[in-house]
């Protein structure tokens, strides 16, 4: 029976490969629908980009959900010095034909754990948390119909991307992601210790271009293009690719370790607003709420997303 999932997203050429994974696994994984935030670009380019990322796919009945276009309380912060102007530069393809439903992302998540029976629903966000974290403050019942939380965010060990201290989708919005993270749902995170792990090194660039399909064209365009930032910024041979990492758990947990520990979010100072304060040594006696991963096998990552994508 595939596992129910929405995909909470804000593509990004790494969302984008995200989405791919997914829709190229149904047998493990029933896309319930795709809901758009603003993030990476801002939200008319991510719910456009989705549905480009869906037609890529050849999955045009894919439902998708424009959700929130600002965080919870702040200004938007944007990332096109990473993702480009579109968010998806690097590859070239067309507009996209499918449309957008008319039901708000944070409606469609909320109706849909509302329908659902309890613990049948996976929630994966691939960016800023602000249409589940708007979802869980208007809607309160849907928390416990949860199956998972499942997070690309945050950073220990790693520390931030956009701050000293803080990773980009929670320094976004750090209340929305304070509100899940406080939900008692059960919950994953996918920080940057793990994507850290997973550079887009030389030779698995060239195997996603061996894939030989369009699907696989763009994959490598795209990657090409996300990772000089990093590349530059951290001097590594690859930059790290974060939210396929998210897809990969759902579908290899296997692939990655980590620790039950408490993980709070900093939302009131300045200079580490966004921090994702996680007791790995457990020094502290707070509750424990977030499974945080601390390793991958990225050769098995990677392996797993060159087999999925050449399927599409
Ligand atoms: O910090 C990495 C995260 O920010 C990824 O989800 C990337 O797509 C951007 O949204
Ligand atoms: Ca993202």
């Amino acid at each position: 029976m595939p596992r129910k999932i929405i995909i909470d997203t804000d593509p990004g050429q790494d969302d984008a490969i995200a989405i791919l994974l997914a829709l190229a696994s149904p047998d493990e994984l029933d896309v319930l629908g795709v809901t758009t935030v603003a993030g990476n670009i801002p939200l008319a380019l991510t719910s456009r980009n989705a549905r480009v990322v869906c037609e890529l796919a050849g999955k045009p009945e894919v439902t998708i959900f424009a959700g929130c276009d600002k965080p919870m309380t702040r200004d938007l912060l944007t990332a096109e010095y990473i993702h480009g102007k579109t968010g998806l530069d690097g590859a070239d393809l067309p507009e996209p034909a499918m449309p957008l439903q008319d039901k708000h992302g944070v409606d469609f998540i909320i109706d849909t754990l509302r329908a659902e029976p309890a613990g049948m629903v996976t929630l994966c966000t691939l960016g800023p948390m602000t249409n589940v974290g708007t979802a869980f403050h208007r809607a309160p019942d849907i928390v416990e119909k949860v199956a998972e939380v499942v997070i690309m965010g945050g950073a220990y060990f790693e520390v931030g991307n956009v701050t000293p201290a803080a990773e980009f989708n929670i320094y976004v919005d750090p209340e929305a992601a304070d509100i899940v993270l406080k939900s008692g749902c059960s919950i994953v995170m996918q920080s940057l210790d793990i994507t850290h792990k997973a550079l887009i090194l030389p030779s698995r660039l060239a195997d996603f271009r061996s894939i030989g399909t369009p699907v696989g064209d763009a994959v490598a365009g795209w990657l090409d293009f996300f990772e000089r930032y990093d590349m530059e910024k951290y001097g590594a041979e690859g930059g790290p690719l974060h939210d396929p990492t998210v897809i990969a758990y759902l579908l290899k947990p296997e692939l990655f370790t980590g620790r039950h520990i408490n993980v709070e979010i900093e939302t009131q100072s300045q200079l580490t607003l966004g921090m994702t304060v996680a007791d790995w040594w457990r020094v502290t006696d707070r509750k424990p709420n977030v499974t945080f991963m601390g390793t991958i096998d990225a050769d098995g990552f990677y392996a797993l997303l060159i087999e999925r994508l050449a399927r599409l």
